[in-house]
């Protein structure tokens, strides 16, 4: 039994010991974070390559979360991924239309949401995404080409009338103008799904927001911007952590 205090180079050891173990945790939860896909309805285990992504999804061909099938089912009016229907106030225009197609390729295709994904309790999925920050241009964008459009609801996510299996404007709503029910870009992209976006002022290509929309010849860019976000979220880091492992029990011989 020891009753004296530890000497000062085993009590230094000690330090290093933990400081090694906090970093290699710190690195493993960052590795959760990156290239994951969320636990909801129709989205893969794990993210991979799709070589036959639909139309508007073909951008996370190399690395995708959804199925050929999911992509293609994302082009439709009330599919079976959700039965919602655009169209609840009469068609919505294709210019505005394409922007909903494009965020349902996001959600279920990107692998780079890690940062944002939170445990949620609804029958339907498990995990959600919550204020990931959308590039300024994505979410001006969306809400220029949805003027002329109109919509009876705010929050998309609740309140609807289901009873025919399709979403319908509930009783006492109105349709009015995209522009009466959300008056800026920002009021579209973060109340429409209960906070899942956040609206940024940062432009694309900032390496600080996420893109919804990129060229299927880039680079996926959201790669970057959720490593830095998941950088940021963490402890600062010590590069890879697999030497950390190595080195571990040459310390723990020290003590
Ligand atoms: C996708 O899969 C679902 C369920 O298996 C099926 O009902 C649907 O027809 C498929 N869609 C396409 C476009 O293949
Ligand atoms: C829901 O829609 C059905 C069918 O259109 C209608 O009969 C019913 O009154 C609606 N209920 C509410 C609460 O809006």
């Amino acid at each position: 039994m020891r009753l004296t205090a530890p000497r000062g180079r085993e009590m230094a050891a000690r330090w290093v010991l933990l400081g090694l173990l906090a970093a290699c945790v710190t690195e493993a939860a960052k590795k959760d974070m990156l290239n994951v896909c969320m636990d909801a309805k129709h989205h893969k285990t794990k993210p991979g390559p799709e070589g036959e992504l639909h139309n508007q999804c073909t951008p996370w061909k190399d690395n995708a979360c959804c199925t050929a099938n999911t992509s293609m089912e994302a082009h439709k009016d009330q599919s079976y991924l959700y039965s919602f229907n655009w169209n609840h106030c009469g068609g919505m225009k294709d210019k505005c239309k394409r922007h909903f197609i494009q965020d349902t390729c996001f959600y279920e295709c990107s692998p780079n949401l890690g940062p944002w994904i939170v445990q949620t309790d609804t029958s339907w999925r498990r995990e959600r995404i919550m204020d990931v920050p959308l590039c300024k241009e994505d979410c001006d964008q969306w809400w220029n080409d949805c003027q002329d459009s109109f919509t009876c609801k705010e929050n998309w996510h609740k309140g609807w009338n289901w009873t025919t299996g399709s979403n319908q404007c509930p009783r006492g709503s109105e349709c009015r103008p995209f522009k009466t029910v959300f008056p800026q870009p920002a009021d579209l992209c973060e109340k429409l799904w209960s906070r899942s976006y956040k609206y940024t002022t940062e432009s694309q290509g900032s390496g600080r927001c996420m893109q919804m929309w990129f060229s299927n010849t880039e680079v996926n860019p959201n790669v970057a911007v959720a490593e830095y976000y998941a950088r940021l979220a963490g402890a600062p880091m010590p590069g890879p952590g697999a030497w950390l492992f190595l080195l571990a029990p040459a310390l723990l011989a020290l003590l």
